[in-house]
């Protein structure tokens, strides 16, 4: 660790992201993590923060969860290291057929990744081989990762600013918009559409009633792949294991990251069907990732999924939703300035009043103790995904600090 935090801060200016450092700063926002603990993390300065931004789902079980620390330590102690992505290994077996059970639909092959990039990228190759067409379907200012697949079908400005943009093959369709999503799919040569079943860094608009299953009869109609972005919605955050499950609706591939790593090692995959699959079986070479499903990750995700998956943890995760749903609603019914409440389990949009309403929220919340981020391509919704093990005191205690954080914002 370095000596210090401002330290920290000049080395990172200089060597690693002086532009974001920059905007941080602007907002007034100088946090360099320290220790960090459960739902906490620690400035460097000792200010004790409680985690609503989980790093999108990363540390979906809070951070250095107790589980994890052991299978990490018992990983370490075992024979193994990362492994060789050529041959067969035990683990990742495991974990592939964990990962293909605990799925909707008929999925039946998991292709491992180091993030959640790489697995979109894979999705869409696969899509693209299975179906033998090019183009992919995704939303406006949607956000699916930064390699070059991944960040052609997200929000174009950043694509293009790598010249990576791809609008030849790529068509954008407002959310929600199943006229324009059925103009989309019914052109020629549309390999899949891919969604996050609630868009993150668009402010988490829930889909409307419908949508995603009329999405997916559509495709059936058209052979075009469904691929279901479930990196931040994914492992139990919904109150269902996949968030798309609550919507009825079963992917043709499911991609997952974050949270999978249990926040200690980096692992993703993406979760094929049949179909989805097919170059499996006629060009293991195709792709392949020498970091994708190494065998500590693997250790490490066999622990999440097993937690994730747990009916007590699911349980759970539904009843405080309920608890945080009836809180937000009160605070609320008390403030104007909170305009509007999107929820699904531990997924959560706060909009605020004004264009840039939630990043004045970020920086109250931030100067009172929370730490809860904007939505990139939504400045006025606040992104609040409270870790899985939220208990009612600390619902209690988010809410007396965002009621704090709303009155300074209102004034
Ligand atoms: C919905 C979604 N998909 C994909 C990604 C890309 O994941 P990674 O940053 O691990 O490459 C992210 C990252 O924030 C994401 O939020």
């Amino acid at each position: 660790m370095c000596a210090n935090k401002d330290n920290a801060i000049d080395k990172n200016k200089k060597y690693v992201c002086p532009d974001k450092i920059r905007i941080f700063n602007q907002i007034g926002i100088d946090l360099v993590i320290g220790k960090r603990e459960g739902p906490y993390i620690y400035d460097f300065d000792g200010k004790k923060l409680i985690d609503v931004h989980i790093n999108g789902g990363t540390y979906n079980l809070g951070h250095r969860h107790p589980e994890i620390l052991d299978a990490m330590r018992e990983a370490l102690e075992m024979p193994i290291d990362i492994g060789n992505h050529h041959f067969p290994s035990p683990l990742r077996g495991e974990v592939a057929e964990m990962l293909v059970n605990l799925s909707p639909g008929n999925m039946k092959y998991c292709v491992f990744a180091s993030g959640g990039s790489e697995a979109v990228d894979i999705a869409i190759k696969s899509a693209r081989h299975a179906t033998k067409r090019r183009k992919i379907v995704s939303i406006d200012n949607g956000y699916h990762g930064r390699t070059g697949l991944s960040g052609a079908v997200g929000n174009t400005k950043n694509a293009a600013f790598f010249l990576s943009d791809t609008p030849e093959d790529s068509l954008k369709v407002p959310f929600n918009d199943l006229s324009a999503m059925k103009i989309a799919l019914t052109q020629e040569d549309i390999a899949a559409v891919i969604l996050e079943t609630i868009p993150a860094t668009l402010g988490f608009p829930l889909p409307e009633n419908g949508y995603l299953a009329e999405v997916k009869s559509i495709c059936e109609q058209t052979g075009t792949l469904f691929i279901s972005d479930e990196v931040q919605t994914g492992l139990s955050r919904s109150g269902n294991i996949w968030a798309i499950e609550k919507f009825g609706v079963a992917p043709d591939i499911i991609v997952t990251a974050k949270g999978l790593s249990g926040g200690m090692y980096p692992i993703a995959a993406a979760i094929l069907n049949e179909k989805a699959g097919s170059w499996l079986l006629e060009d293991g070479f195709a792709h392949v990732s020498t970091f994708g499903g190494s065998e500590i990750g693997c250790y490490i995700a066999k622990k999440v999924l097993e937690i994730v998956s747990r009916p007590e943890t699911l349980d759970h995760v539904n009843r405080i939703s309920k608890y945080l749903a009836d809180s937000l609603q009160t605070l609320q019914e008390k403030h104007s300035h909170l305009v509007e409440v999107r929820q699904c389990g531990l997924i959560a949009g706060l909009k605020f009043e004004g264009e840039i309403g939630a990043v004045m929220m970020s920086k109250a919340l931030y100067d009172n103790g929370v730490w809860a981020m904007f939505s990139g391509y939504d400045l006025s919704v606040l992104q609040f995904k409270p870790y899985l093990f939220t208990d009612k005191a600390l619902v209690d205690e988010l809410m007396e600090k965002l009621e704090k954080s709303i009155i300074q914002c209102a004034s």
